[in-house]
């Protein structure tokens, strides 16, 4: 079983391969919690986060030792089940450092990153307070579903007074790769999904687009990157009557193989240029592949964690399903880019809707016996 150290230069659960199973939380500060309690929260789920990815129960008693007349330390539903490649990955939330009633909460608003702002409202974004925002996010991925739900509920217990769960997601079939040791997963549209995404092996393209560098306008962020999260459901029961040749001009690329409409195979570059008999192009302008490239984004790059959904069904029996679509990028503006060019003209918005929003900044790693953060304070 896989097993990734929580300690280190840089989070864990970015350019980790992806795990195939997620629970990913926001959370909001209580009312009246104070910088202490933000720094002791920070310094309990850094020590607990190391635990669990070890594999081991959280608290020193964990599930079973502790005293018998107290709570036990840990939920206990991981015992006997090994790390199963769990990576938890904290991030901070624009509103974390914003002023309430002109009270600096934790006294930390100078520190606030100038790209650290709520995302824009895009053209067709039906965003829903339940599903958007949060003060602080925690992202659990295992390849065991039930190491995952462990994590998130031991952290949220453990911040209990502190922080509580604003809003939660829980992924299934990863909807990337971010190794070229993975295969490429599929979404549920039935498509490839990850063959053109940022892989672990190119560092070069990882620290040019993925990590914030050293000389941005806040020096504690350094080494960390920023989170987006956009919950897009899939109206899946009108994509499924439609004809493969439209499924496929949607994307710009075959179903099967997952090549590009210009022809080759899965990984060969698309061209842009190549034109049919009638002079049209095999890549259609408003396809997706097309205009998600960062040919047609200033070079704007993206590596993409995201997961497949599936909770529950609406009371007229349709699928309540979708992709939660998660990017790390070393400036938002990334994400703008691309997503603004999708919202005006990609031919997939007429079976997707986002419901969902946020953007929280992810600082570097820990190192062992400090905390996740630390240099914010
Ligand atoms: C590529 C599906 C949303 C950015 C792809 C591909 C598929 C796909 C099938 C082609 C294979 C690949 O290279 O991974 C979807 C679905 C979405 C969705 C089903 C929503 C339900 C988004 C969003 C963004 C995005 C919101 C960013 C704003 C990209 C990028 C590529 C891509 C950057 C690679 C383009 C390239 O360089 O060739 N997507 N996507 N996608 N998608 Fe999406």
């Amino acid at each position: 079983s896989a097993q990734y150290p929580f300690y280190g230069n840089h989070q864990a659960g970015i350019v980790t391969p992806a795990q195939d199973r997620l629970h990913f939380a926001a959370f909001d500060m209580a009312a009246g919690a104070t910088r202490a309690d933000l720094i002791d929260l920070l310094r309990d789920w850094s020590v607990a986060a190391a635990a669990l990815t070890a594999g081991r129960d959280v608290g020193e008693f964990g599930a079973v030792s502790g005293p018998y007349d107290a709570p036990p330390q840990d939920t206990g539903e991981a015992q006997g089940l090994p790390p199963a490649g769990l990576t938890i990955t904290f991030g901070f939330g624009p509103s974390l450092f914003e002023t309430a009633d002109a009270v600096d909460r934790f006294g930390i608003a100078a520190r606030r990153p100038a790209d650290l702002t709520r995302l824009p409202h895009f053209p067709g974004d039906a965003l829903e307070d339940a599903f958007s925002d949060g003060d602080l996010c925690i992202q659990a991925c295992a390849n065991d579903p039930q190491v995952a739900v462990h994590a998130i509920r031991n952290l949220s217990r453990i911040a209990f007074g502190r922080a509580v769960i604003r809003w939660s997601q829980l992924g299934f079939g990863r909807t990337s790769s971010t190794s070229t040791t993975q295969s490429t997963p599929r979404n549920l549209f039935g498509f490839k999904d990850g063959t053109a995404n940022i892989k672990a092996e190119q560092p070069a393209v990882v620290n040019e687009h993925v990590w914030v560098p050293s000389g941005s306008d806040q020096s504690w962020l350094a080494g960390g990157s920023y989170l987006v999260a956009r919950r897009i459901r899939m109206t899946i029961e009108t994509w499924d009557r439609t004809i493969m040749r439209e499924q496929e001009t949607v994307f710009g690329r075959t179903k099967g193989e997952g090549a590009p409409l210009s022809g080759g195979t899965e990984f060969t570059e698309p061209d842009f240029d190549l034109t049919g008999g009638e002079g049209e192009p095999l890549i259609a302008a408003a396809s997706h592949v097309r205009l998600a490239h960062p040919a047609q984004n200033a070079g704007a790059q993206l590596l993409r964690r995201g997961y497949n959904f599936v909770d529950g069904n609406d009371d007229l029996g349709r699928l309540e399903a979708g992709l939660f679509f998660i990017s790390f990028q070393r400036a938002p503006k990334q994400f703008t880019t691309v997503q603004l060019n999708l919202a005006k003209h990609d031919s997939m918005n007429e079976y997707v809707r986002h419901v969902g929003s946020a953007l929280f900044v992810v600082p570097a790693g820990a190192r062992a016996g400090s905390y996740v953060g630390a240099p914010l304070f």
